[in-house]
């Protein structure tokens, strides 16, 4: 079972109708003019979608901020930039991230649902899907509000749900996967960086996840790729796919996003990644015994 996590694609669009300024779009716009513009490059997503299409994976998953503002414009873009990837949802899971519930509107109106609600099985959080295999599973949960600061918070009740949702799965998933726009931990270099745009409760997600056994847990949210096992949460392998139209001035952020090898109780991870010049192809972490077990694990961050 091959997978290709991608994340935190932030399609921009200036908008210069003064009504969709007021309010917190007005900071979003702000924003996006005195930078969100420069730091992502639209012009390389059509390489993008090309690199991830030739991997030819079982199951594409998005997890959020495909937009920036939220704007029904970009909701629109980011579908159409997608589309080559989209021809079977059955294979394909998109959750959304804070910036495409960016305004009370947008949840209102469900802007992110009517353009990608269809790759998903259900509108409302969490849900349980399993892939071709019937042995891998993705656990979907949602802690994107529609808030002036970028923190999130997942519900009460999504825990709740979650558990019910794993105790009735039959057969249990072999190889589970939590997915989720917020990481619950980062490494070291993005722990500060988390801190300030983290799910206000993500003690409380952590202790529930040390319940839940070997899990993959993807997230997005910081711009930045890794794999990392948190000592949070032990049987955690976290990943973070990155934002695959980054500027990277600095070399330490290689735009791209992950491709995952799942066989039997292994997983491998490998960063697919735009050094501005060409792809280069970054293992990442091999775990032969994930989700046997006893892991044995090599993490490179
Ligand atoms: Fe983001
Ligand atoms: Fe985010």
């Amino acid at each position: 079972m091959k997978i290709v996590h991608l994340s935190d694609i932030h399609i921009w669009r200036y908008s210069i109708n003064p009504v969709k300024l007021l309010g917190k779009r007005a900071v979003g716009m702000a924003e996006l003019f005195t930078g969100r513009a420069k730091k992502f490059r639209l012009e390389r997503m059509e390489d993008v979608v090309d690199r991830v299409r030739s991997i030819k994976a079982d199951h594409l998953l998005i997890t959020g901020d495909l937009t920036t503002t939220a704007l029904r414009r970009e909701f629109e873009q980011a579908r159409v930039a997608l589309e080559p990837l989209l021809e079977d949802a059955d294979r394909v899971s998109i959750l959304p991230g804070n910036h495409d519930r960016y305004t009370s509107h947008s949840v209102r109106t469900r802007a992110f649902e009517r353009v990608f609600g269809a790759f998903a099985p259900s509108d409302a959080f969490p849900w349980l899907r399993y892939l071709q295999d019937d042995r891998t599973a993705i656990l979907a949960l949602d802690a994107t509000r529609s808030h002036l600061s970028a923190t999130g918070r997942l519900p009460e009740a999504q825990f709740r749900e979650a558990r019910e949702l794993l105790l009735a799965s039959h057969p249990k998933p072999k190889r589970l996967i939590v997915a989720c726009h917020y990481p619950v931990a980062a490494p070291e270099a993005y722990r500060s960086e988390l801190r300030k745009k983290r799910m206000v409760n993500a003690a409380d997600v952590a202790r529930w996840l040390r319940r839940v056994g070997p899990h993959l847990y993807c997230s997005g949210h910081v711009h930045a790729a890794w794999a990392h096992r948190p000592h949070e949460v032990p049987e955690q392998l976290s990943l973070n796919a990155g934002a695959p139209l980054l500027r990277d001035p600095t070399g330490r952020r290689p735009p791209g996003f992950l491709e995952i090898d799942l066989t039997e109780q292994s997983v491998t991870v490998k960063h697919h990644a735009w050094t501005g010049m060409d792809w280069s192809i970054m293992p990442m972490v091999t775990d032969l015994r994930l989700f046997g077990a006893q892991a044995s694990t090599v993490v490179q961050e």
